[in-house]
């Protein structure tokens, strides 16, 4: 297969914020030709400015039934630019009644509609589409991405956008393989009869998704890529802060042919919309990503029609520095696990224990590193990294910032707000911290690492433990067996080895402990949308 390779200037790592450990890097994900062609294509020609003007200014509304409409309150609100803090576009609000219209269409569309009837092929090839509709317009992606959420456009172009593209294949793939088992059974108090014992995988019904602004795109499609698979319909609900690119799938949805009903869209607030969304009687499955304080929330709400849950909450991430350890490569892996998109990510290495014979080196490393990172609107190419998502964001992790150092951090790079416009802050590598801390147990969610030296593995596995999350953790040796032996002994649903950050369709993504229940991609997110039914037939 053709591969494509991106010679990043150093360091790639904070470019695009997958790091491995030595060499440049590599996107598989690209590979066709017709996606090298559309890249390339992407890389050569100015942005899309016109069409992506177009689209913000227009009016945005709620996709339900397959068409556009206004709320049903005829109330707006507005989504910002957050490199700027002005209003970029203002959208409906959706809220219960349109949730119960939208709900409405997506049952009538999983029990009578066309979409039930067609055949695992055709729905592949629905979803296929899909992705190859947004592969066309990737550069317009890109750009709504950045806008909205404020990250790089460069880094929406290289990695959410195929991200996305890529994880609709995928799950395209999995429409024609949801099988179930035939089971030999032996009824002991049947004796003497013969059974043909099978079981179906058949769809959950109508879902529900709430996503969060930190990967608007990347988390629709990791919600609605398993769902359509599997045959279900379903009501999304876009982050209030980012709904512009749900949007703007959501026409693409349209284009590619999918019956009127089996996505609807209904941008609004969580407590509102997202709020009656979880508690709807006829909501079979409600899958969220977002913070561990509204996943209890929405547990509870679920619990009325006991609707199957599914969620992907915070993190607080160990990321494990050994001695042994390539220098550069560890330095760059270790900046990179924390600053990616910000350290708005559910997974960001945000504690970073180092062997204390190479803690100095490593905490000077990642200090250079963050001070070297070029911080400015998304826009601009020749930035790193652009601002939070809000100006709550900046608030609460600000907030952070002045908690640790009133408990005796020690800022070794930035430590503030950068700027006064816009919601930025500075890479920051705080020390002198403790397990006690808030900083320490607390996830920031921004790009704000606290690094802690070790000595003793037994006592480093009980630390890196230490928390109510499990959801990643980063390993940095040379040794095979220790690394190994560790990952084994982390509680966390994924284990990065000298690299992180590592995401893949086929790779399944989730949390133990508060960190969430059920995994995204990989095939095991087809068991989160589908229900087992045992058939058993005397003979
Ligand atoms: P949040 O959990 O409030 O928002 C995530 C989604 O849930 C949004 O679509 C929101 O509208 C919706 N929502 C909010 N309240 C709801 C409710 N009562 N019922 C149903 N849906 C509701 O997260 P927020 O406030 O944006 O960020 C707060 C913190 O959450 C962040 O600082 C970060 O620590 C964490 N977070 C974690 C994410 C992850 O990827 N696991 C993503 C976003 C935030
Ligand atoms: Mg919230």
């Amino acid at each position: 297969m053709p591969e494509m390779r991106y010679n990043f200037q150093q360091p790639p790592q904070l470019l695009i914020g997958f790091s491995v450990a030595r060499g440049s890097l590599r996107l598989h994900h690209l590979t066709s030709a017709r996606q090298e062609k559309n890249m390339a294509t992407a890389l050569k020609i100015a942005p899309p400015e016109d069409k992506v003007s177009r689209f913000v200014s227009k009016t945005h509304k709620i996709l339900i039934n397959g068409k556009w409409a206004d709320a049903a309150s005829g109330k707006t609100f507005p989504t910002y630019n957050p490199a700027t803090g002005e209003v970029l576009a203002q959208v409906a609000e959706g809220d219960r009644e349109d949730i119960n219209r939208a709900v409405k269409a997506a049952r009538t569309a999983f029990e009578n509609g066309p979409w039930s009837r067609l055949t695992p092929s055709e729905r592949a090839r629905l979803i296929y589409k899909l992705a190859d509709l947004l592969e066309d317009n990737l550069e317009e992606f890109a750009e709504l991405e950045s806008l909205d959420n404020g990250k790089p456009l460069k880094v929406a172009r290289a990695a959410d956008v195929p991200l996305a593209v890529d994880l609709f294949r995928y799950m395209s793939g999995w429409a024609t393989k949801i099988e179930g088992n035939t089971i030999p059974i032996s009824v002991p108090y049947a004796a003497g009869a013969k059974f043909l014992a099978y079981t179906l995988r058949e769809p959950v019904g109508v879902v529900g998704q709430i996503i969060p602004w930190n990967f608007p795109l990347l988390m629709a499609a990791w919600k609605l890529g398993p769902a359509l698979a599997t045959g279900n319909t379903v009501v999304l609900k876009p982050a209030e802060q980012t709904p512009l690119t749900a949007l703007r799938l959501g026409e693409l949805f349209q284009e590619a042919g999918f019956p009127d009903g089996v996505v609807n869209i209904v941008p609004g607030y969580g407590e509102t919309a997202g709020a009656a969304l979880a508690a709807h009687p006829d909501v079979d499955k409600i899958a969220f990503t977002g913070s561990t304080e509204v996943g209890k929330l929405i547990l509870h709400a679920a619990a009325g029609n006991l609707k199957k849950v599914s969620l992907e909450l915070g993190g607080k991430s160990p990321n494990v520095v050994f001695a042994d350890v390539d220098l550069d490569s560890a330095i760059a892996g270790a900046a990179s696990a924390i600053f990616f998109n910000h350290g708005q990510c559910c997974c960001a290495g945000s504690r970073l224990y180092v062997e204390d014979s190479i803690f100095d080196k490593v905490v000077d490393g990642v200090a250079e590193h963050a001070n070297k990172i070029k911080v400015g609107s998304g826009q601009d190419d020749s930035n790193d990294m652009g601002p939070l998502v809000s100006a709550e964001q900046l608030n609460r992790v600000c907030g952070y910032l002045e908690s640790g150092i009133s408990e005796g951090a020690r800022a070794v790079a930035g430590g503030s707000r950068h700027g006064d416009k816009g919601y930025f802050v500075k890479p920051t590598v705080l020390v002198n911290t403790n397990e006690k801390m808030k900083v320490v147990r607390e996830e920031i969610f921004g790009p704000v690492v606290t690094a802690i030296p070790f000595r003793d593995p037994a006592e480093l596995v009980k630390q890196a433990n230490n928390s109510e999350y499990g959801l990643a953790a980063g390993i940095w040796t040379r040794d095979i067996q220790k690394a190994h032996r560790l990952a084994s002994q982390l509680r966390a649903g994924t284990v990065w080895i000298n690299c992180y950050n590592i995401f893949d369709a086929a790779l399944p993504f989730g949390g133990y402990k508060q960190s969430g229940w059920g995994r995204e991609m990989g095939h095991e997110v087809l068991e989160q949308y589908t229900e087992v039914k045992a058939v058993c037939a005397a003979l």
